[in-house]
């Protein structure tokens, strides 16, 4: 009996002694393969805004796939359906799950002190990404990623000015609506800032300035509206491309010509994120005159800030991406924004949206 017993706990504590050394060394001995014990996954709650735009899902996808499991990461994803309250409870639910990080793509600027600094006293660095913060105290995040909404919204109003400066069409006939992003929004903010600024300084006429929520569904909407109240309206300002693709979708409904001229009577349409194929195509056919690109791949440039932070760095405090300015038309090469030039890079053009449209019902 005695040698049965010793038969099976002699292997039986080998093994056991073999695991322990071997995890104790980082590695576990298996099946005669030794392979590396699983680092522990850093834990990133991320609270994204909502889901409005092509943009916005392009942007979750690109954290999505930075911050996956083969990277190291373990992510908590949780979307604001387009409510502050939402991200709030989410950040409150993160800090309760002590998260090494947490990742905020807030929904609009202000509001966010109190559950800023419950993070910070819980000590969990806030990386803030996409729009920004406006808070009190800047300590309350580590760093921010994003764009400079208000240089778009600059590319795209000097764009125009040297547009119809060159097609000699007087600042007097140049009749604007302006579909804002959700208000409060940083790119809201910037983008409808650029368009005031440049109204006050080229004399241009501001029809109305009506939010779309950066959606299609609520440009059409609006621009329905609009175009029943104005006859004029030969410029609009969407601030995003989805709002573009609702108001083209209204124009078109009402009968009238989206294109770029609005001497002859067509609307221009001008927007921002140059995101998906459809609105690249739109600037291809003219439809949408000239995009401000605004960048979602923010993925790895948060994974890279992770990283530099893991490493005991400090990464830089804000952070810019670099974005151009598509058209099609060659008209205007180049913008002046603050002395500072940038060329206009060109998509290869299918002429006139009338034309385009004629070769797609050919
Ligand atoms: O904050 C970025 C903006 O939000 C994008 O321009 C828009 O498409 C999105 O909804």
């Amino acid at each position: 009996m005695l040698k049965k017993i010793t038969a099976v706990m002699i292997p039986l504590l080998f093994s056991i002694v073999l695991v322990f050394v071997g995890t104790f060394l980082g590695c576990i001995k298996t099946g005669g393969k030794t392979v590396p014990e699983e680092k522990e996954k850093i834990v990133v709650g991320f609270s994204q805004l909502g889901a409005e735009s092509d943009w916005r899902s392009s942007n979750t996808e690109s954290m999505k796939e930075a911050l996956s499991s083969k990277n190291g990461y373990s992510l908590i994803f949780e979307d604001g359906q387009q409510k502050q309250a939402n991200q709030i409870t989410a950040i409150r639910m993160f800090i309760q799950q002590e998260v090494d990080y947490i990742v905020l793509a807030p929904v609009t600027e202000t509001g966010w002190d109190t559950v800023l600094q419950e993070a910070k006293n819980a000590g969990i660095p806030v990386i803030i990404v996409d729009r920004m913060v406006d808070v009190e105290d800047e300590d309350l995040f580590t760093c921010w990623v994003g764009s400079d909404f208000e240089l778009e919204g600059k590319k795209v109003v000097e764009w125009l000015n040297r547009y119809v400066t060159l097609k000699n069409v007087p600042a007097k006939d140049i009749h604007i609506v302006n579909i804002q992003g959700n208000l409060g929004a940083s790119a809201q903010l910037g983008r409808t800032k650029a368009l005031a600024d440049a109204v006050e300084k080229y004399g241009w006429d501001l029809l109305a300035e009506v939010p779309g929520d950066f959606t299609q569904a609520k440009a059409r909407e609006v621009m329905d509206g609009l175009l029943g109240v104005y006859d004029n309206i030969n410029v609009v300002y969407c601030e995003n491309d989805n709002e573009a693709f609702g108001a083209i979708e209204a124009i078109e409904a009402a009968g009238k010509k989206v294109g770029m001229d609005i001497a002859n009577g067509e609307i221009m349409v001008v927007s921002f994120d140059g995101v998906n194929q459809e609105a690249l195509d739109y600037v291809s056919e003219n439809k949408i005159a000239c995009i401000a690109e605004c960048n979602p791949l923010h993925g790895p440039r948060v994974q890279a800030i992770i990283e530099l932070l893991e490493a005991g760095k400090m990464p830089d405090k804000f952070a810019y991406v670099q974005e151009k300015l598509l058209a099609s038309d060659t008209t205007v090469t180049q913008v002046v924004v603050d002395g500072v030039n940038y060329e206009v890079t060109f998509l290869e053009s299918t002429k006139t949206a009338t034309e385009a449209a004629e070769k797609v019902t050919e």
